[in-house]
């Protein structure tokens, strides 16, 4: 059921501006821009920094307490002690991403910020902008380390030794990242958080088929990430017989395509995808020695993940013979459901601002995701162009955009004047 939301609250959702948020987002958008009009700014990379940067000078320019947690989450917090209301999502990129997946969330949270300082209202509790670490998980798997570890659901242990795609530990990207901003209050990780509420962009096509500018997000779906590694035998493409051969490249091929069969699903709810893979020695004429691909498979139910999952390794052994195989899962989230209170105050917000809205699943996972399992956690989806994200041609308009940040501002204001 919405909730109805107290003037005030609607009052700073109306004090978003637009033409501020969206040049927020443009200026954000050169760090890391790339030919093609989208952005590569890769978890803790020189552009990430950069990105910080440049947020943590608009903070300070509004007076905003900034601090950094051992994860490296970005914190900019507008009033006083107590439990806050967290709002965010992340600012790292997919290696050929668009300019609005996750940024979208951290600079509608900062117009809510600055929305409160012009509607001028003081909250019983503080507002924290928070900008989780290494969400997309293209540098670092797995995603949303920031957020997992924030809320104690892994350590932040348990990925220090992670090697990048281009062979850094995340150790030494951490430490990197957070020395890089020395002038900022460290804090220890974790913390009680009254709510967290993160706005982002569907990343499917359902609001613009729909005509509406805002879903309440109901749940999102689980998912597993794996790590295939299958070990041939090189040697000449030209002279060894085809008998006998250890070619990694054709096992793989033979694991892929008896792997869809085990995903296939008349419903069309599964989701799996091979998005990366190496091979080595990766030479024309050389028989392929090794050859790593990833498993990306998402469902919103636990018992289908768990039962197709299960079957995973046996499947990939048995069509790699000769080759060798090892399957390793490198991250594992089960389905997530947000508290009735949240989804109904997102649209009451929406409501309240005259905005359409629908409630919808994510297919896509997200910080909030974790974060619910430390506190009540709701999400706000405004439409995105064909439904189309982790792509440059990724696009939202400036009314949709502002539409989503009105009524994060709301929600906000709501929870944080309640007391
Ligand atoms: C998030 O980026 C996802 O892949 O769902
Ligand atoms: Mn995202
Ligand atoms: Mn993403």
């Amino acid at each position: 059921m919405s909730s109805t939301l107290c003037e005030n609250a609607i009052a700073v959702g109306r004090a978003v501006q637009e033409d501020r948020l969206w040049s927020n987002l443009m200026e954000m958008a050169k760090i890391g821009a790339r030919d093609d009009g989208g952005v590569n700014r890769q978890a803790l990379s020189l552009e990430d920094r950069e990105a910080r940067a440049l947020l943590i000078s608009w903070a300070r320019e509004r007076g905003y307490a900034v601090a950094v947690d051992p994860a490296a989450n970005l914190f900019i917090r507008r009033g006083g002690d107590g439990d806050p209301v967290l709002i965010g999502s992340h600012m790292d990129s997919q290696p050929a991403g668009g300019r609005f997946d996750g940024i979208y969330g951290v600079l509608a949270a900062f117009e809510t910020l600055v929305a409160m300082d012009d509607a001028n209202i003081s909250t019983q509790r503080p507002v924290e902008l928070v900008a989780w670490t290494n969400e997309e998980g293209g540098r670092f798997a797995a995603g949303c380390t920031g957020s997992i570890s924030w809320a104690g659901v892994k350590s932040l242990d348990s990925f220090l030794d992670v090697v990048g795609a281009d062979g850094v530990t995340m150790r030494d990207a951490l430490e990197e990242t957070i020395d890089a901003t020395p002038d900022i209050d460290r804090r220890t990780l974790g913390g009680a958080a009254h709510a967290y509420v993160e706005p982002h962009i569907e990343q499917g096509p359902v609001l613009e088929a729909r005509g509406l500018q805002i879903a309440a997000v109901t749940s999102i779906q689980g998912l597993r990430w794996y790590r295939v590694e299958v070990t041939g035998e090189a040697g000449h493409a030209g002279t060894s017989p085809m008998e006998g051969r250890k070619d990694a490249i054709q096992g793989a091929l033979r694991a892929i395509v008896a792997l869809n069969e085990l995903m296939l699903d008349p419903t069309d709810t599964v989701r799996f995808t091979v998005g990366r893979m190496e091979i080595e020695p990766n030479s024309p004429n050389t028989i392929p020695s090794k050859v790593s691909f990833t498993i990306d498979f998402r469902h919103p139910d636990e018992a289908v993940l768990e039962e197709r999952a299960g079957q995973i390794a046996k499947i990939v052994a048995a069509a790699t013979t000769p080759c060798s195989a090892t399957v390793t899962q490198t991250s594992a989230s089960k389905p997530g459901v947000f508290p009735e209170h949240l989804v109904g105050l997102i649209e009451g917000a929406a409501q309240g601002l005259d905005l359409g809205v629908m409630r919808l699943p994510s297919g896509a996972f997200h910080d909030a995701l974790f974060v619910s399992q430390a506190c009540p956690s709701g999400m706000i989806f405004i439409p995105c162009v064909k439904g189309i994200s982790h792509h440059p041609s990724e696009y939202s308009s400036p009314e949709d955009c502002a539409a989503g940040a009105r009524v994060l501002a709301a929600c906000a204001a709501q929870l944080a004047l309640e007391g």
